[in-house]
């Protein structure tokens, strides 16, 4: 089935958004790595290059179908935040976002009889669940911490174990 235009349209969107997302977890490393918070920097790359990764599947899949992937500019994100917990609120925050875009774009394949597309989208629904979860099981910890430097060291030291 040939892929049609508003499908295509959404995609790209979609590839913005996550390669929005991977320049946003991108700046909250640098945020980190600034202030020599290591181990929060590297999940934060990891992240990072997890949403590049995703910003791909849909450039390829979009391809594969015989879709035109249109690149548009990508917004610059946030330069500072309050605090780890803050980060860790504003990725949540984030990731809810997200959910809602993948959940548009589900209504659009639905709308234009895509089940190729629906299927494709199935992976970032689970992921989605996923990602929540993981920013979630975060913002908890760092709020039982309540910014105390010896709880943030061990946090810090754990979140830097993610390759
Ligand atoms: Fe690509 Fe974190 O959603």
């Amino acid at each position: 089935m040939v892929i049609k235009d508003k499908v295509i349209k959404a995609i790209n969107k979609q590839i913005n958004a996550e390669l929005y997302s991977s320049y946003l977890y991108l700046a909250m490393a640098a945020y980190f790595a600034a202030d020599n918070w290591l181990g929060f920097a590297q999940w934060m790359k990891v992240q990072s290059r997890e949403e590049n990764a995703h910003a791909m599947k849909f450039y390829e899949y979009l391809l594969e179908r015989g879709g035109r992937v249109t690149l548009s500019a990508i917004e610059a994100p946030a330069k500072e935040w309050k605090s780890a917990l803050d980060v860790f609120e504003a990725v949540y925050a984030h990731e809810l976002k997200v959910t809602g875009l993948i959940n548009d774009l589900l209504k659009v394949a639905r709308e234009e009889n895509d089940t190729a597309t629906e299927s494709m989208l199935k992976w970032f629904i689970d992921e989605q669940v996923e990602e929540e979860a993981n920013a979630v099981a975060i913002v908890e910890k760092l709020k039982v911490i309540k910014g105390f430097a010896n709880g943030l060291l061990m946090l810090d030291h754990e979140l830097g174990e993610r390759k």
